[in-house]
């Protein structure tokens, strides 16, 4: 199982200017951000995990300063920003075609602040009460160097909520259950409207599960982000597998 991505290699082969667009190594994000939401709508396991974080917050103590590191097109952020108006959300987001949409998203919310960089360039310290790093760790070089990075910005003491990806990514096993799932709820013809208007997802997700095999991107078991969290110096409140089980959520805090 491929489980690091070296950063020296990984900068390479995705600065290389020869290749055309259906080549590139990686996942597109701008290209996915233009349907992403389209798993908000008809995706229960996505929403699944929106409902868990809707919980996490409903049990912590309010976070002032909270981060959304590859916070997408905005839907984690969404729900802090509704809930606690009067925390300040750090959105970190370095891909502009996700942040575009992010921004029209959160735009009737004024805490929010976004920075155009990638985690690793992010130079903050020991002031979030609450770091939220959903499905974009995996596709981060180096993850465990990038797990430092998300306690460096925690306060001690503070929670990092994470999901990640970490089994590889099945086009086909997802297009059934889309299918299977919208045929139920919305009849023949819509499933297939809207598996169609979301082609460009499964694009992405073959992009991903390449990148997996590659190597580019990390997978993992239940016990390997366990142990690489921890080695970061996180104690792990809860874990579970959540999105089918082809990935992890934890809920993790912040050693002093
Ligand atoms: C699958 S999306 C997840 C979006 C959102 N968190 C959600 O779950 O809906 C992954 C995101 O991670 C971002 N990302 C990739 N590498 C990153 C890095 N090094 N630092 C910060 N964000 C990164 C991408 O731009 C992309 O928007």
């Amino acid at each position: 199982m491929a489980t690091r991505a070296d950063t020296e290699t990984y900068r390479t082969l995705k600065s290389d200017s020869r290749l055309m667009p259906d080549q590139q190594p990686t996942a597109d994000w701008s290209a996915y951000a233009a349907t992403y939401d389209l798993l908000l709508e008809y995706n229960p396991a996505y929403q699944q995990l929106l409902e868990e974080f809707e919980n996490v917050l409903s049990q912590a103590d309010a976070p002032r300063v909270i981060y959304d590191v590859g916070g997408g097109t905005g839907n984690y952020s969404k729900i802090a920003a509704s809930r606690y108006p009067e925390s300040l959300i750090h959105f970190i987001e370095p891909d502009q075609g996700m942040r575009q949409r992010a921004k029209q998203k959160l735009s009737g919310h004024k805490n929010i602040v976004y920075i155009d960089k990638a985690l690793q360039d992010v130079e903050a310290s020991a002031e979030a009460d609450l770091v939220i790093c959903a499905h974009a760790l995996y596709s981060m070089p180096d993850h465990q160097e990038r797990l430092l990075d998300l306690k460096r910005l925690l306060r001690p003491g503070g929670l990092l909520f994470l999901v990640d990806l970490g089994r590889p990514m099945n086009v086909a096993d997802w297009r059934y259950y889309l299918f299977s799932h919208l045929t139920k709820e919305v009849g023949l013809f819509k499933a297939i409207r809207i598996l169609w208007k979301g082609r460009e997802i499964a694009k992405q997700n073959k992009a991903i599960f390449k990148a997996q095999q590659d190597g580019l991107y990390w997978t993992h078991s239940e016990s390997e982000i366990r142990s690489a969290v921890e080695k970061a110096g996180f104690e792990v409140l809860s874990q579970k597998t959540m999105y089918r089980d082809y990935s992890d959520l934890l809920l993790c805090r912040a050693a002093s």
